[in-house]
């Protein structure tokens, strides 16, 4: 996973329960990384998930909860960090379609081995999306934080059903939204 991940992950515990404890979360860590994690770098998915492990067993939430929280957090600071992918869009619905095709794609020219990823969608009607998540991570929750963050960032709530998941043995997590306008 990219250093930019792994700085917002940081940025999200030190800006909800302060330095100190995320010292005190990365201290009780088992990481492959001895060094800072800086943005461009990539480091091993398993160091990401230590932290997150470390941040929940500290915090006594579970993991999803925290994904979901952290997903909802990071969004509108990519988004601020990366103004040229939302500021053609004013509804959620044209943003989402766009992840995969057009801003994961540059992210991967951006970032040596990024590997984001695939998203794929439905359009059923004007009100509604399919989508489906697909990654050897599983990072559904995630995901499920990233698209409540991106009805925040545009002020258009969404409802999310999760009608499969990767992790019951499905090719992929798929979910059903909903728009209020
Ligand atoms: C400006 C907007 C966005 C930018 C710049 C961005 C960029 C990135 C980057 C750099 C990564 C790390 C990839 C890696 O380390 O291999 C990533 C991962 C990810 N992105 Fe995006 N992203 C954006 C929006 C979104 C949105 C809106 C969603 C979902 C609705 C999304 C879903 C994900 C997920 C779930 C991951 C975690 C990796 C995984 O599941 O395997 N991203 N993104």
């Amino acid at each position: 996973m990219k250093g930019i991940i792994f700085n917002l992950l940081e940025d999200f515990i030190v800006d909800g329960w302060g330095e100190e404890r995320f010292e005190q979360i990365m201290t009780g860590c088992p990481l492959h990384t001895s060094s800072a994690f800086v943005g461009p770098g990539t480091y091993p998915d398993s160091d990401l998930f230590a932290i997150v492990e470390r941040t929940t067993a500290e915090l006594g939430i579970d993991t999803p909860t925290a994904l979901r929280a952290f997903g909802r957090y990071a969004m509108p600071r990519l988004a601020a960090r990366f103004d040229v992918f939302v500021r053609d869009h004013r509804h959620p619905k044209s943003f989402l379609c766009t992840v995969d095709g057009i801003i994961h794609v540059e992210v991967r020219k951006l970032f040596e081995h990024a590997e984001p990823p695939r998203i794929w969608f439905e359009d059923p009607s004007p009100d509604k999306l399919v989508l489906h998540y697909h990654s050897k991570r599983k990072l559904c929750a995630l995901f499920e934080g990233l698209l409540d963050g991106t009805a925040d960032y545009f002020s258009v709530p969404l409802t999310r059903e999760q009608t499969a998941c990767m992790s019951d043995g499905a090719p992929s997590c798929d979910f059903l939204l909903k728009f209020s306008r």
